[in-house]
C-alpha cells in the first residue's frame, strides 16, 4: 500500500508561464497525488537549460510549468511503484526508459516509445495534467515541470541516485552535461587524435568539449557568436575559439583551411537549423560526422546539398546523448563522485526559487552557463 501522503493534494509555489516569452508568475498550484506508476517529488534544485528558454519563447501550450533539469527527493509514490520509496534521491529525465518497448529492449537506442519526449504538456499515462490552479489545468513540460516546489513524474522518468551525491550540483546531469558528454562518447565515439568543431559553447557545447578531451581529441575548435564564451571554453578543452562575426568568409571555409579539408567531427549545440548545415559543411570528405544536439525554436527543416552526403559525410542527432537514463545515468553520477568529470565548473550562478526570472534573463542575455535554482528548504 502506498503511504498516506500519496492520497493528498499538495498546494505549493510554482513559476507559471501564462504567455510565450512573458515573465513567469509565482502562483499557488495544486499538485495532484501520484497516479499508478508515478512518483511525486519534492524538487531540491533545478537548473535552467537552453531548451526551457526556447520552449518558453516559442511554444503555444499555456499555462505551463517549465523546467526539466532537476534533482529532488521522492515525497510519495503511486500504486504499483516498487523501484522508489519516500526519501529516495532522484534525477528527473525528459525522456524516460520503460525497459519494455522495442526501443528500450533493442540496446541500440535511448528513445523510449512509451515514455519518450512528451510534447503535448500532459502526462504519458492518461493524457491529463497533475497541476491545476483553482481546479483549472496547468500544463507540464516534457512530463517533468521542475519549476515547482513539488512535481509528479512517471516512475520511468526518474533515476535513483547515490544519496551521498550533492543534489545541488547533480541536477546538471539530468540533461545538459549528460547530453554533451554522451554526444561525444556514445553518439560520435570521438577517436584519439581527431579534430572536433563545436558550434555553440553553452553547457551542451562545453560538455561535448569535455567529452572530446577525455577521448583524446587532438584539436577542439569552438565556434560561438558571443566572445565571452571563449573564456570558460579553455577550461573544458577548447583549444581555439572562432567568432563567425570576425570573418568575412563563411565559417566552413575558415574551418576547412584550418583543418586540411574539414573536421572529423562537428557538433551543433546552438539550436539553429542553419548552423546544422554549416556544421555539415565544416566536416571533411569521406568520414566527417556531424552530430546535432540543438533544438531549433524557429525553422525546423534542415537543408544540405546532397553532395555533402555523397562524399561520405554523416548527420546524426541525439536526445540525452544516447544515454538510457535508468541504465546509464547512475554511472555518470559515479564518475562525478570520482572527480572524473567536471560539473561544478558549469554552474555560474545560484539563485533562490523566488528569483527564477533573473535566471531566464541571464540565459537570454548569454551571461550564464547554468544557473541553479534552489527551492525553499
Ligand atoms: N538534444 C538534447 O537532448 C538536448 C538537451 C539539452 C539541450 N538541448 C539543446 O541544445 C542547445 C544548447 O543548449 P544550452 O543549454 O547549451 O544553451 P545555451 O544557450 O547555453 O548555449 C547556446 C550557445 O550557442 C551560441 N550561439 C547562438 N547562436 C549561434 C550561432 N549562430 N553560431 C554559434 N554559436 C551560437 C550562444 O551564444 C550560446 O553560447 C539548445 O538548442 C537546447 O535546446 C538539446
Ligand atoms: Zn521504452
Ligand atoms: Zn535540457
Amino acid at each position: 500500500m502506498p503511504p498516506s501522503s500519496s492520497d493528498k493534494v499538495i498546494t505549493c509555489k510554482a513559476a507559471v508561464a501564462w504567455v510565450a516569452g512573458e515573465e513567469l508568475v509565482m502562483e499557488e498550484v495544486e499538485v495532484a497525488p501520484p497516479q499508478p506508476h508515478e512518483i511525486r517529488i519534492k524538487v531540491i534544485c533545478t537548473s535552467l537549460c537552453g531548451s526551457d528558454l526556447s520552449a518558453w519563447e516559442s511554444q503555444t501550450i499555456f499555462p505551463r510549468i517549465f523546467g526539466h533539469e532537476a534533482s529532488g527527493v521522492v515525497e510519495s509514490i503511486g500504486e504499483g511503484v516498487t523501484e522508489f520509496k519516500e526519501g529516495d534521491h532522484v534525477l528527473t529525465v525528459f525522456t524516460g526508459e520503460c525497459m519494455n518497448c522495442r526501443q528500450c529492449k533493442s540496446n541500440r537506442s535511448n528513445v523510449c516509445s512509451v515514455l519518450g519526449l512528451e510534447r503535448s504538456g500532459l502526462m504519458h499515462s492518461d493524457q491529463k495534467t497533475r497541476f491545476s490552479i483553482k481546479g483549472k489545468p496547468v500544463y507540464h513540460y516534457c512530463a517533468v515541470s521542475s519549476f515547482s516546489e513539488y512535481t509528479v513524474v512517471h516512475s520511468g522518468c526518474a533515476v535513483k541516485v547515490d544519496p551521498q551525491a550533492p543534489l545541488e550540483k547533480l541536477c546538471l546531469l539530468s540533461c545538459g552535461v549528460a547530453t554533451g558528454l554522451g554526444a561525444a562518447w556514445n553518439v560520435a565515439d570521438v577517436s584519439r587524435g581527431s579534430t572536433v568543431v563545436i558550434f555553440g559553447l553553452g553547457t551542451l557545447g562545453l560538455s561535448v568539449a569535455q567529452g572530446a578531451k577525455l577521448k583524446g581529441a587532438a584539436r577542439v575548435i569552438g565556434v560561438d557568436i558571443n566572445p565571452e564564451k571563449a573564456i570558460k571554453a579553455k577550461d573544458f578543452g577548447v583549444h581555439e575559439f572562432l567568432n563567425p562575426k570576425d570573418f568575412q568568409e563563411p565559417i566552413p571555409q575558415v574551418i576547412k583551411k584550418m583543418t586540411d579539408g574539414g573536421a572529423d567531427y562537428c557538433f551543433e549545440c546552438v539550436g539553429d537549423a542553419g548552423v546544422v548545415t554549416t556544421a555539415l559543411q565544416s566536416c571533411c570528405d569521406g568520414w566527417g560526422l556531424t552530430v546535432t544536439l540543438g533544438v531549433p525554436k524557429g525553422k525546423p527543416e534542415i537543408s544540405a546539398h546532397y553532395g555533402l552526403l555523397l562524399t561520405g559525410r554523416t548527420l546524426k542527432g541525439t536526445m540525452l546523448g544516447g544515454w538510457r537514463p535508468k541504465s546509464d545515468l547512475p554511472s555518470l553520477v559515479d564518475k562525478y563522485l570520482n572527480k572524473e568529470i567536471q560539473v561544478d565548473e558549469l554552474i555560474t550562478h545560484n539563485l533562490p526559487f523566488e528569483n527564477i526570472k533573473e535566471a531566464f534573463n541571464l540565459m537570454k542575455e548569454g551571461k550564464c552557463l547554468r544557473c541553479v535554482i534552489h527551492m525553499p528548504k
